[in-house]
């Protein structure tokens, strides 16, 4: 057979495969979106993917940008990076923004989720002086996606404050609350018309966890088990402000959403995981940040069990602090929506060694992984889409099912683009999530995978790669590509539809060995 009658035939093929997906999606429709393999989204879902300033623009000191704590971390401390490396040039967005937003657009993406690289407009911490060049930026970004139809998110802060304010004590220091609100400001007087959605603060609780109670992300401080609280405590009083703040001064002539999101950690049942380790460990991890906006404290299981332990450890107070009640009545409600990231679960089980009296943490939960579960490269992130599901259902139930908005999920690999194991990870979770929708009532409104471009993984370098498209960091032309997953979300997006990862990878292998690169 020659070479070009094996093409025709095999187009003839391809044909024959979408004819039958359109034939298996008509017939399915109506039918709660759920057969062989495929699911409609729901009418004005929206899907995007998301990226973080300091993991992708680069142009760390050029036009008046100020030092972030994050180039001076990889700066000064670069052992603390898998592998030595930093974000000076990264995807070197800041130059070619234009060319990722010619990505987002081919790829079809409904949004786009950036983050403002705080120092890049405030070089000094403080709202004077307004860095032109960081407005001007900020606002050519926000042009282009709004020219070619994307709605635009914009996460005020992705971890990268300002060293100088880090200096002062950073997120451990109440005046940080302050600082962030004039900084907002300026943000919202400049280009607030150009955002569709404004995310405050990306995941406090890990910042505040791994910046302020572990070394691993900057500024890498550790203090005494109680840095990550006041760290949170401050964090909800700078998100609820802001909210107030837009809420009152911007939302009538700018029309967006505000609100802020948070990773919640799924379960899964196994030996030892019960009702209320489940409670326990959702409550330390969701509820921390969470329960204030919708009850306006902290959760009763966390200031019960932390008082307890502080007075154990002989601290004249709890080292989780007290809201007033003047600020419970600012945080609580101060939100548009649930912003949810999600990417990995455990089995929450109490910790054998409290009961012995020999260790105890503040919560007595260990999560504990089934050696069995399937792993992307980075080794915390066991890939269990059941847990999703477990986490949207329990977020329906304890908040009064609010609208969500999941503004991370992905996995990583070592850069392959083949990826197969990143496209059956999107289609096995977002399975979970249409489920969760069409069938448990969940109010979920918005998909985001993380990551646009392979980027800079913070502690972990350029040694696992988020992307769904592919970048060569070898190239001082940091050159995009795409990976199988990048055709992946683009049929997704043109049909609206959750196409079978293992159908659709069976498709090109078949392709592939017929002579054909899935390039077409
Ligand atoms: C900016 O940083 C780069 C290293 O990433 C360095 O080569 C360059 O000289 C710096 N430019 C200025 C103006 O300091
Ligand atoms: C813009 O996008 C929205 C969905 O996000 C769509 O309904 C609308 O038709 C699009 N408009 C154009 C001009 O493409
Ligand atoms: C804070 O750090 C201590 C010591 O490493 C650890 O035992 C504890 O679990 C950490 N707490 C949180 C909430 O991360
Ligand atoms: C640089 O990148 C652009 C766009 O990705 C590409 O078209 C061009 O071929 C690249 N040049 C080199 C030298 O890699």
């Amino acid at each position: 057979m020659t070479r070009s009658l094996k093409g025709e035939i095999f187009r003839n093929m391809a044909r024959c495969f979408w004819i039958i997906t359109f034939i298996s999606l008509i017939c399915t429709k109506g039918s709660e979106g759920q057969a062989s393999g495929l699911q409609r989204f729901p009418d004005g879902f929206l899907l995007g993917a998301a990226s973080a300033s300091y993991q992708v623009e680069g142009a760390w000191n050029v036009s008046g940008k100020g030092v972030s704590t994050w180039d001076h971390f990889a700066h000064t401390m670069p052992e603390r990076i898998a592998d030595g490396s930093n974000g000076d040039i990264a995807c070197d967005s800041y130059n070619k923004y234009k060319e990722d937003v010619q990505w987002i657009k081919s790829i079809g993406l409904d949004h786009y989720r950036f983050s403002l690289s705080w120092t890049r407009i405030l070089p000094n911490g403080f709202n004077t002086p307004v860095n032109q060049d960081g407005i001007r930026y900020y606002k050519s970004l926000l042009e282009e996606l709004k020219a070619a139809n994307i709605t635009t998110v914009v996460s005020l802060y992705h971890w990268d404050h300002p060293q100088i304010l880090e200096e002062m004590g950073g997120w451990t220091n109440e005046l940080m609350v302050r600082w962030f609100v004039d900084y907002a400001k300026v943000v919202f007087d400049n280009i607030g018309h150009l955002i569709d959605i404004v995310i405050t603060i990306n995941e406090p609780k890990l910042l505040c966890q791994q910046a302020y109670n572990s070394t691993w992300k900057a500024p890498g401080k550790v203090f005494n088990d109680m840095g990550h609280f006041f760290c949170v405590h401050n964090i909800l009083k700078a998100h609820a402000k802001t909210w107030h703040m837009y809420d009152q001064e911007y939302r009538a002539t700018q029309n967006g959403m505000i609100g802020f999101t948070t990773p919640v950690r799924g379960w899964v049942q196994g030996e030892g995981v019960t009702e209320e380790t489940i409670e326990r460990a959702f409550q330390f991890d969701c509820g921390w940040i969470m329960s204030p906006i919708y009850t306006g404290d902290y959760p009763e299981v966390m200031k019960t069990r932390i008082a307890e332990r502080s007075a154990l450890q002989n601290y004249p107070f709890s080292r989780l602090p007290e809201f007033t009640d003047e600020w419970k009545k600012i945080i609580k409600g101060a939100t548009d929506f649930f912003g949810l990231n999600h990417y990995t679960s455990s089995m929450p089980t109490f910790d054998p060694a409290e009961a012995l009296g020999t260790f105890a943490s503040d919560t007595n939960i260990i999560g504990i992984a089934d050696p069995s579960w399937p792993s992307g490269a980075s080794g915390w992130l066991h890939i269990v889409p059941e847990g999703i599901g477990n986490v949207l259902r329990k977020i329906k139930d304890t908040y009064g099912n609010p609208p969500v908005y999941m503004f991370e999920n992905g996995v990583s690999d070592k850069g392959e683009i083949e990826d197969y194991v990143r496209i059956n990870y999107y289609h096995d979770y977002i399975s979970e999530i249409l489920t969760a929708i069409v069938r448990d009532g969940c109010d979920v409104k918005a998909y985001t995978a993380w990551t646009l471009l392979d980027n800079y993984e913070w502690e972990a370098g350029y040694t696992e790669r988020f992307g769904i498209l592919k970048v060569d960091f070898d190239s001082p032309n940091r050159t995009r590509s795409e990976k199988l997953s990048t055709h992946w979300w683009r049929e997704v997006l043109r049909t609206r539809t959750l196409i079978d990862a293992r159908e659709f990878t069976s498709h090109l292998r078949q392709r592939r060995r017929e002579g054909s690169t899935f390039e077409n």
